[in-house]
């Protein structure tokens, strides 16, 4: 009922590497010629566990969607907005934290997780905790039905729906809605009826999700139902009675191919990225002094692919037939390993180019990225604006 729409986010962290680039640019790239798509730069999120230092977020802002840019993102196409600048993404977050149960957000393993790793900063801040439900408004807000996201965020999708059924629930009432479904229902005939609100019954009492498929499947094979009973018994079994805020489905963005140099995840609290801009001499040094399989020490000495975090480079960046050459030439030591990096070198240097060339005419005149995000957040904001209309309205406000 809702026009497609796929919204996803990031936080500010200034220049993006590879990792970043096959991992969720690319990703983005293709969904930006088959939805309307939503970019934004999450610079409050950045404050949730940045709240000490706000110095640099935005410059990692504007680099950023250089970034973004650079990779292919059309502004004509998707559009590209920033957080902080569509003030109604706080107002809904407001509304929608009256409404919410601690407990939801205390079990997002996220929420643990985070404050184990981050040891080093407290993080025993009300901000930080409501970071999944400003997360849930970011979505909601434009009524976003896909939301790609790494699995790590699954959770947070997750909790997003519940907020946004929760919302309809307590909010949706539509004059009648209730003895409406009642009268659908009567349509079922007395057996069958008695048994939907039955099992509707079971569902809103107890979460009992085989009730709700039962229910379910009495509508299904019911005859007698026309189309507009069968939608409205549809929407009453699950209480959602009139939606007001879309539930959003996750979008699974398959686990980057791209490892660091090391070998471990590219990260940059790993210090083993190559950033999409990274000068050329600054990658060749980096691809040289890469590790490999350590039980080469001398160049006659045999290896192995397998135990080397260069191979998986060649997985990302040179063809089938390199890799036949990679693999003889190593497990013979007919090759030396600066010999097998050089064909890697060269693709990273080669699909660097084009990122030059991109955010060239942005960096050279900064207004240009200054006006996509204004447009972007006009554009943004209008969908954002109808979006709270209505909210207010169901709400009373
Ligand atoms: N939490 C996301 C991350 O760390 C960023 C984010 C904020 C986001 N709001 C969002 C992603 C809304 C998708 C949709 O990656
Ligand atoms: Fe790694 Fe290539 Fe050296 Fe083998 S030849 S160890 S795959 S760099």
């Amino acid at each position: 009922m809702f026009a497609q729409r796929v919204l996803s986010g990031m936080r500010p962290t200034g220049a993006l590497h590879l990792g970043h680039y096959h991992g969720v640019l690319k990703n983005w790239l293709q969904l930006q010629n088959e939805y309307p798509c939503f970019f934004f730069v999450a610079d409050w999120h950045a404050l949730t566990t940045n709240y000490e230092d706000t110095s640099k977020i935005q410059e990692f802002t504007h680099e950023m969607v250089i970034d973004w840019l650079a990779a292919g993102l059309d502004p004509n196409n998707s559009t590209i907005f920033v957080q902080s600048k569509v003030p109604e993404h706080a107002e809904l977050f407001l509304l929608l934290s009256m409404g919410t149960p601690l407990s939801w957000l205390e079990r997002v393993p996220t929420y643990k997780d985070q404050i184990e790793k981050l040891k080093d900063k407290d993080l025993s801040t009300y901000g930080f905790l409501g970071y999944p439900l400003l997360q849930a408004a970011d979505i909601l807000i434009y009524r976003a039905q896909y939301v790609p996201v790494g699995e790590d965020q699954v959770p947070h999708i997750e909790m997003t729906r519940e907020i946004a059924r929760r919302f309809n629930h307590l909010y949706g009432k539509e004059a009648n809605f209730e003895q409406n479904a009642i009268l659908a229902a009567k349509k079922l005939g007395n057996k069958l009826s008695k048994l939907y609100l039955e099992f509707r019954r079971q569902y809103h009492e107890n979460g009992n999700s085989e009730a709700l498929e039962q229910a379910k499947a009495i509508l299904e094979e019911s005859q007698n139902l026309g189309v507009a009973d069968h939608e409205l018994l549809f929407s009453y079994i699950e209480g959602a009675r009139k939606i007001i805020l879309a539930e959003p489905h996750a979008m699974l963005t398959k686990a980057s191919r791209m490892i660091g140099l090391d070998g471990q995840k590219m990260s940059k609290s790993y210090n083993n990225t190559i950033s999409m801009r990274e000068d050329k001499t600054s990658v060749e040094k980096k691809i040289k002094t890469m590790p490999t399989d350590p039980a080469r020490i001398r160049r006659h000495d045999a290896g192995n692919p397998e135990r080397c975090p260069v191979w998986l480079f060649h997985q990302v960046y040179t063809s089938p037939e390199i890799h036949e050459w990679v693999k003889k030439g190593c497990t013979t030591a007919g090759i030396g390993c600066l010999e097998c990096k050089k064909p890697v070198t060269d693709a990273i240097i080669q699909e660097q180019e084009i990122f030059f060339s991109r955010a060239e005419p942005y960096l050279s005149d900064p207004t240009l990225v200054k006006n996509i995000i204004a447009n972007g957040c006009d554009k943004a904001r209008e969908i954002a604006q109808e979006t709270m209309h209505d909210v207010r309205d169901v709400m009373g406000l």
